[in-house]
């Protein structure tokens, strides 16, 4: 398949694109968490393809993204409360899993009685879905288990020659995806992102956090995306859990043992901690200042895309309060929970 590439895309663009999206096509688009494979939510050879082009497991299911509020109740069945989060924060990266109605094919939702519904903020994105005039199934625009595109260039290195368009939007504002909670039963947290958890108890005090959040899952967790191993790049990460001293002296332990192995070790840190890595390591790689947490959140997946040529990447546990929770379970994740405490 040739992938047709579009750089600041017109009006007339944007018609070819819901017009690919209409007849069953695939095109990569920009959103404000990070770009999204898109297809017609309610044909399922539509769907069905997305899972192919991604090498997706057909057991995890797809967020539907709408141009705005007042269409949710065409495909969910959305309670009050679904509402009053709006007010706050939609348009936004926040998705919401509701009861579905029967216009969801299972393709989309995997089976599952429910779906997530998304209604993005940014303008591509929202006028695409308008013209489509289907309602979006996209999942991040990354091949299964990569990190979420969140450049064209990496939207190009994943897609290209899978997807019939891919519209350029630059670096995605937020860098990371959007966050996820259900209200198909007891509100609960699933996955945390750009609305941050201190953002979402202002309209529901009691949100419970979901298993998968900060722990490993444990057969239990209801976002059935988090079983797989997520944003790995292509070698092997390990977070390591302590003060700076610690982690200044660990890195240079371990780097010299690889080193002795003929193996190189790259590192994953904040701007503070560069100074003191030792000269050993190969790639040094910077989520910003430490106390930049959408520093953090726009450069991670850029980042563990980027290392190349080193055999282990030794990252810090992030703290994990405000967008910074999003950033540690993207970044556990990303290290399968190898996690050392120093
Ligand atoms: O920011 C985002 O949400 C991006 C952009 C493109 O909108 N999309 C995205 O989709 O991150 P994806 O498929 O990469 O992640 C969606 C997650 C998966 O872990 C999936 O299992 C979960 O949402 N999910 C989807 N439908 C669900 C449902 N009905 N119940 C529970 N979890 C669901
Ligand atoms: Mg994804």
């Amino acid at each position: 398949m040739t992938t047709r590439v579009i750089h600041s895309p017109t009006e007339s663009d944007l018609k070819d694109a819901a017009e690919i999206i209409k007849v069953g096509g695939l095109v990569v688009f920009p959103t404000e968490t990070v770009y999204g494979l898109g297809a017609n939510a309610l044909d399922p050879d539509a769907a069905r393809r997305i899972y192919e082009a991604k090498g997706r497991p057909s057991d995890n299911p797809l967020i539907i993204h709408l141009p705005s509020v007042d269409e949710v109740k065409k495909y969910a069945c959305p309670p009050d409360i679904y509402f009053e989060l709006a007010k706050r924060f939609l348009p936004g990266p926040l998705t919401v899993v509701m009861p579905k109605k029967d216009v969801i094919p299972d393709t989309v939702s995997a089976g599952l009685p429910t779906v997530a519904v998304r209604v993005p903020s940014h303008p591509t994105a929202s006028r695409l879905c308008r013209l489509a005039a289907v309602p979006i199934a996209a999942p991040s625009a990354n091949l299964s288990g990569r990190p979420s595109v969140t450049t064209l260039k990496a939207a190009i290195e994943d897609m290209d020659g899978r997807a019939d368009m891919i519209i350029d939007g630059g670096e995605s504002d937020i860098g990371l995806e959007s966050t996820i909670i259900s209200l198909a039963g007891e509100p609960t947290l699933l996955r945390p992102g750009g609305i941050t958890l201190e953002q979402l108890r202002s309209v529901i005090p009691d949100i419970k956090i979901g298993g998968a959040v900060k722990e490993k899952y444990d057969g239990r967790a209801i976002a059935p995306g988090m079983k797989y191993r997520h944003y790995a790049p292509d070698m092997p990460v390990v977070l390591l859990d302590g003060s700076d001293e610690a982690f200044f002296a660990c890195v240079a332990e371990r780097c010299a043992a690889l080193a002795a192995e003929n193996k190189a070790c790259g590192v994953l840190c904040y701007d503070e901690d560069l100074p003191h890595i030792t000269p050993a390591v190969r790639e040094m790689l910077s989520l910003g200042p430490k106390s930049d947490e959408s520093a953090a959140a726009h450069r991670l997946f850029t980042l563990l895309r980027s290392f190349s040529g080193v055999d282990v990447v030794y990252g810090r546990l992030p703290k994990s309060e405000g967008l910074g929770l999003a950033v540690f379970n993207r970044l556990v994740k990303a290290a399968g929970f190898d996690i050392v405490k120093l």
